[in-house]
């Protein structure tokens, strides 16, 4: 069988050999603490279920050929009361979640061999945007001793005029890191200046830490006519699988995608539209309190990693932690390796996110705090920090 060098280009290798061990360990009786994927381990709430679970029926499972009026005047109402945007229908579709959305919009901008700006680390369907549109990577180093923001100005302007849009995404995943709206305005100045696209993903605004503040990229001046973001409810509403994520900024960009996905996509399941309302019908208070249960989690391991030696630093968003790998391993994979046979943690290598994430591990916090307790206590007694 011959297959193409596009499908060839994808690895399966990390994860599926850290889970091939993981299962291994399982059967021979280890205990795992699974820190690996970013699936929050709360619920969702009632609401969102039963709103599912009213609406399925026959005229619902037809073709959604598009977005319920519903829908898209509650999130118009949301970003309103939530970001302080204005949006428009024609600013505001549908998508089967962001990584979806993500691996096709990148085609609306570049042809193959054009170039686009990725940061490193960052999100694997960032590369995998690229790759789906064939085009080249440059990457935007994302640097601890800058607090992981970006610094495009210093990229030079040879870099600057070749790309056709750069992907942007505070919180950050995996670095925890979060930029702040300064930072930001040069970038869209610079959008302006060399005529690039700026696509922000939004996955993490509802998981920010201590005083920091989230915010839509398209608050910003000017941003509405250089770029969009994706909005996914995954996070915020705990409703990864159901793939409800919204693509919003300026109309002819949401007017191009919504020609693109029509060619692969007849539109949201309507029940999960449905869903999608009641969700962002949810009173704030619920936002707020798993906020506070995510930074009690940060501060706990933070706290209890940092007494049995292992200097990491503190993540200001998002439900990840980025932590440095001590100096005697060659790298994340086989540091990621060894923790899990020493001590059944399994955690995701930094590499997957780039070749900058090799010296970090990112450890998810999806779990209570006991089992937090219980993880500090194993890789403490296995000696693994030690020389
Ligand atoms: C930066 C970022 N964007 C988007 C997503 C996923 O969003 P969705 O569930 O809507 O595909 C993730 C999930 O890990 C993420 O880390």
């Amino acid at each position: 069988m011959k297959f193409s060098k596009f499908i060839d280009s994808f690895e399966e290798g990390v994860f599926a050999n850290l889970t091939n061990k993981k299962i291994d360990l399982e059967k021979k009786g280890k205990k795992i603490y699974d820190l690996f994927v970013g699936t929050p381990d709360f619920k969702p709430e009632e609401s969102f279920l039963d709103a599912i679970k009213n609406n399925v029926n026959s005229e619902n499972t037809k073709y959604s050929l598009r977005d319920l009026d519903i829908l898209i005047d509650r999130f118009i109402k949301h970003y309103k009361e939530r970001f302080d945007v204005n949006l428009t229908k024609d600013m505001v579709m549908t998508v089967n979640g962001t990584q979806e959305g993500m691996c096709h919009v990148g085609m609306l901008f570049a042809d193959p061999n054009d170039y686009c700006l990725l940061p490193d680390p960052g999100y694997v369907a960032f590369s995998a945007c690229a790759k789906f549109a064939r085009c080249n990577v440059i990457t935007y180093p994302l640097l601890e001793e800058n607090d992981f923001m970006p610094r495009l100005d210093l990229l030079g302007e040879e870099v600057l005029k070749k790309i056709k849009f750069v992907i942007i995404s505070y919180p950050s995943n995996p670095t925890g890191g979060v930029i702040t709206k300064e930072r930001y305005k040069e970038i869209i100045l610079l959008a302006k200046k060399y005529d690039f696209i700026i696509i922000n993903d939004n996955a993490y605004s509802d998981i920010i830490f201590d005083d920091n503040e989230s915010f839509s990229f398209l608050s910003l001046d000017g941003a509405k006519e250089v770029g969009c973001e994706f909005y996914s409810l995954s996070k915020s509403y705990n409703t990864t699988g159901a793939r409800i994520s919204f693509f919003l900024g300026n109309p002819k960009v949401v007017k191009r995608f919504k020609v693109l996905r029509s060619q692969y996509d007849f539109g949201m399941f309507y029940p999960l539209q449905y869903g999608a309302i009641e969700a962002l019908n949810v009173d704030k208070s619920v936002i707020e309190e798993q906020r506070l249960k995510y930074e009690e989690r940060r501060d706990f391991l933070y706290n209890g990693l940092n007494s049995i030696g292992w200097k990491v630093n503190k993540s200001k968003g998002t439900m990840f932690m980025f932590l440095r790998i001590p100096d005697k391993y060659s790298g994340s994979l086989e540091f990621a390796n060894d923790l899990l046979e020493k001590t059944g943690v399994l955690v995701t290598p930094g590499i997957v996110f780039g070749k900058l994430g090799d010296r970090y591990v990112r450890i998810a916090l999806v779990k209570p705090k006991e089992v937090l307790e219980e993880v500090i206590r194993v890789i403490d007694k296995s000696n693994i920090l030690k020389e």
